[in-house]
């Protein structure tokens, strides 16, 4: 019934681990696809070493989080034991999703070529990170800029599915999701945190140690929907639609609007690792109440 086919790659339900969510941790992401995800992503892996931001880097608000983590990474010369320890998921038969990120364009097929190397099921661009000093959204801001670091990836990747992850803070994130199918971007994620602050009104300052941050969560889900809604019309590869996904039917709307996969994160805060299950179960008990027997059937159907 949830049997969901993406880029080739299947998978036993539509739901994903979102990158970053659950840290570096190779554990964890295991437990993850142990307790029902249909697909883990890991915490996107940079060019070099790097700490990320001082705390606080994550907040919990009225309707969801902020962070500012600054994709702290071991650099990808010192990610083979993770690697090794992820080689893991092909046993438990949960398809891993790299993801990777450079602080300059041309980083991304070096750090592509070392990933593709492990021979992920899939490779996620994080062209779109809001929280960097290198101003990361300037990535997937820019067309002609998203063009050049997909094209430049796919030269190293060979047959592993590229997938390009957009942000709505684009002034148009359907020409960048189009520059990326372009530029041979095998699937898109609609999308990445959006660019927010919080400031604490008593100590007279941001929250964050990095003062802005990523809004993710419940309050995302409006806008990353929209973008998936749009992207569905506009493009033909598939889509993964994330951002504020807590419920089955929160998942059922992105799937309704387009969406292939339904990347899951900020929900763990709220319902913890057993929420890709809990999800599944709720877009199954909804389907067997209205009768559909294959997911499949109802994607993009809102735009009927
Ligand atoms: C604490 C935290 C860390 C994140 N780290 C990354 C990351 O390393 N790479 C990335 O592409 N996205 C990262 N994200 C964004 C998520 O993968 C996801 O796209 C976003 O949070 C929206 O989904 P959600 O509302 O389900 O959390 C991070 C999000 C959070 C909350």
């Amino acid at each position: 019934m949830l049997e969901t086919r993406f880029c080739g790659i299947e998978l036993k339900n539509p739901t994903r681990l979102a990158s970053g969510v659950m840290g570096v941790n190779a554990g964890q992401i295991i437990r993850v696809a142990k307790e029902g995800a249909g697909a883990v992503t890991i915490k996107s892996l940079g060019p070099m070493e790097r700490q990320g931001h001082k705390n606080p880097t994550v907040i919990e608000w009225e309707h969801g989080l902020l962070n500012a983590v600054g994709l702290p990474t071991p650099g990808y010369k010192n990610a083979d034991s993770e690697f090794e320890e992820l080689k893991e998921l092909k046993k438990i038969g949960v398809p891993l999703i790299a993801s990777i990120y450079g602080t300059r364009w041309k980083e991304f097929s070096e750090v592509a070529e070392y990933v593709a190397s492990k021979n992920p099921s899939a490779i996620e661009l994080d062209i779109s990170c809001p929280n960097t000093e290198w101003g990361g959204t300037q990535f997937a801001c820019d067309p002609a800029m998203s063009y050049k670091i997909i094209s430049d990836v796919k030269e190293v990747t060979g047959k592993i599915p590229v997938i390009a992850k957009l942000t709505a803070a684009a002034n148009s994130p359907i020409a960048v999701a189009k520059a990326c199918e372009e530029a041979g971007a095998n699937a898109i994620c609609c999308g990445n945190t959006m660019p927010g602050m919080i400031i604490d009104v008593d100590a007279k300052k941001p929250i964050l140690s990095f003062k802005k941050g990523g809004m993710s969560g419940p309050a995302l889900k409006p806008i990353n929907l929209k973008v998936t809604y749009e992207a569905y019309e506009a493009v033909k590869i598939p889509i993964i639609g994330e951002g504020g996904i807590t419920t089955g039917r929160d998942a059922l709307e992105y799937i309704m609007a387009g969406a292939t996969v339904c990347g899951i994160g900020s929900g763990i805060w709220k319902r913890g690792t057993g929420i890709f299950n809990s999800v599944s179960n709720e877009i199954e008990e909804w389907m067997k109440e209205n009768g559909y027997t294959k997911i499949e059937h109802l994607r993009g159907i809102a735009h009927e």
